[in-house]
């Protein structure tokens, strides 16, 4: 197998500057909570963050739904839950990918039910090959139709997550 770019460091900076400034736009003056949903979304999250001009809480969840296998065990575990309250403010959840859509279906249910304002999603990759819920990105860095990709935080088993761009693992 080798890596085949997607999406380089220079456009995934670009593109995260102009998504950064789409949501401080719309949350300016609004209490706003960012959830970087771990593993995958951390260096997307650490670099969208800091390209906002707004100052938004920060928090963190784990789920897990692949363990090491490039496909769905279709299963959502819920491993390490926010510690910041959320009845009355926005959040907005930051994911690197979403693929069938389970991961973040699942923790906007949890997350709804604590009474924010509002919940939003945001995720570097919307890819719609595998989706199987019906979920609405409302920040989406990038569509992709199908491919097994890696890079900018997306592991395969655990490697890979430190490239600093996109890259899709393609069989020799
Ligand atoms: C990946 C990714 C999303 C989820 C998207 O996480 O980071 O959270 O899968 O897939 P879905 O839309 O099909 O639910 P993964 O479970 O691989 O864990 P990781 O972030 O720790 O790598």
């Amino acid at each position: 197998m080798h890596l085949k770019e997607v999406f380089g460091q220079d456009v995934i900076r670009k593109r995260i500057e102009e998504m950064a400034k789409d949501i401080s736009s719309d949350f300016q003056d609004k209490p706003l909570v960012t959830v970087c949903v771990l593993k995958g979304a951390f260096i997307f999250y650490a670099d969208l963050v800091r390209s906002m001009s707004i100052d938004p809480e920060m928090d963190f969840v784990r789920m897990s739904s692949y363990g090491d296998q490039t496909s769905s065990s279709g299963k959502v575990i819920f491993s390490k839950d926010m510690e910041i309250p959320i009845k009355g403010k926005h959040v907005l959840i930051v994911e690197d990918i979403v693929d069938t859509g389970r991961s973040v279906s699942y923790l906007r249910r949890v997350l709804e039910a604590r009474g924010p304002q509002s919940i939003s999603v945001c995720a570097l990759i919307d890819k719609h090959e595998r989706r199987e819920v019906d979920v609405k990105v409302d920040y989406a860095g990038f569509a992709l139709q199908r491919g097994f990709i890696v890079g900018y935080g997306l592991d395969y088993a655990e490697k890979y997550r430190n490239l600093p761009g996109v890259f899709e693992i393609v069989p020799d």
